[in-house]
């Protein structure tokens, strides 16, 4: 059974069901329709990845290239923004998923960060990621003055509007100079070894806690980063019976394509 005390954290009590690239089980990863049935399937953040164009606008998409999940092809960095409107990001979704395939996913277009600021204002959380952090200098700068015309930075409720997320830690420790307010996660690659008790103090002097792969880690793991005072959201979890496992040993919260799966594993606690 699972220790309801696990169910209660220090500093952010509820355990998070952050809706990864959107509810991306169902809908193509990154659009605002994703994002909709993220938060309609009661995820508690939006999983964004960001990169930016050319032009300097910061969009949401997990590689640097368009080509998986658009019908365009090249770097986003070498795009303006007009370019990159004008890239069907639902085609490809219909054609890999036919079970899931919608109509109104055809010729969908990737959104500013902007735009889903826009869209979901305060209404929702959002918990974001500065990808390749080194191809796009300015990127965080960029980041927090946009959290901060929607008043999404500051002093944070519970749970806080936004947690901010990388694998750079040079990523999050700028960002933690800029604003040392806003919760971060270190996320750890698939690769990464357990960390060692040194490595784990270094961690927390900027961020709140770690995001590994949900294949490293184990309970032993999960306790000892807790013991240091460190959150843990494990990423990608997309089954029941992972999501009771996770749970059973004692994470924060968990990244999953399927929020309505995890929303009603917790329901069930
Ligand atoms: O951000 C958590 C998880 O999404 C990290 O992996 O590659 O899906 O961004 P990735
Ligand atoms: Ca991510």
């Amino acid at each position: 059974s699972i220790n309801p005390t696990n169910l209660l954290t220090s500093s952010y009590e509820k355990i998070v069901n952050v809706a990864h690239r959107g509810a991306s089980a169902y809908a193509p990863e990154h659009t605002l329709i994703s994002y909709q049935m993220g938060e309609k399937m009661n995820g508690n953040y939006i999983e964004i990845d960001l990169q930016m164009t050319s032009d300097g606008h910061l969009i949401t998409m997990h590689d640097e290239r368009v080509d998986r999940t658009t019908n365009g092809t090249g770097l986003v960095k070498n795009m303006t923004l007009k370019e990159i409107k004008q890239l069907d990001a639902g085609s490809w979704f219909n054609e890999k998923y036919p079970h899931y395939a919608k109509n109104e996913y055809e010729h969908i277009q990737v959104p500013t960060l902007e735009e889903v600021f826009k869209e979901f204002g305060q209404d929702a959380n959002y918990y974001i990621e500065t990808k390749s952090p080194t191809v796009y200098p300015g990127m965080e700068e960029k980041l927090l003055k946009l959290l901060e015309k929607y008043n999404l930075t500051g002093v944070n409720g519970q749970p806080s509007y936004v947690i901010l997320q990388s694998f750079s830690t040079e990523s999050l420790k700028k960002i933690h100079v800029l604003n040392e307010h806003i919760p971060l996660i270190q996320l750890l690659p698939d690769s990464s070894p357990e960390m060692t008790d040194l490595q784990l103090a270094s961690i927390k002097k900027y961020s709140i806690g770690v995001g590994p792969s949900f294949k490293r880690i184990d309970q032993k793991y999960i306790e000892k980063v807790r013991e240091r005072g460190l959150q843990i959201h494990p990423y990608t979890i997309n089954t029941r019976e992972d999501m009771k496992k996770a749970l059973k040993w004692g994470v924060n919260g968990i990244f999953t394509n399927h929020p309505d799966l995890f929303h009603e594993v917790l329901k069930n606690v």
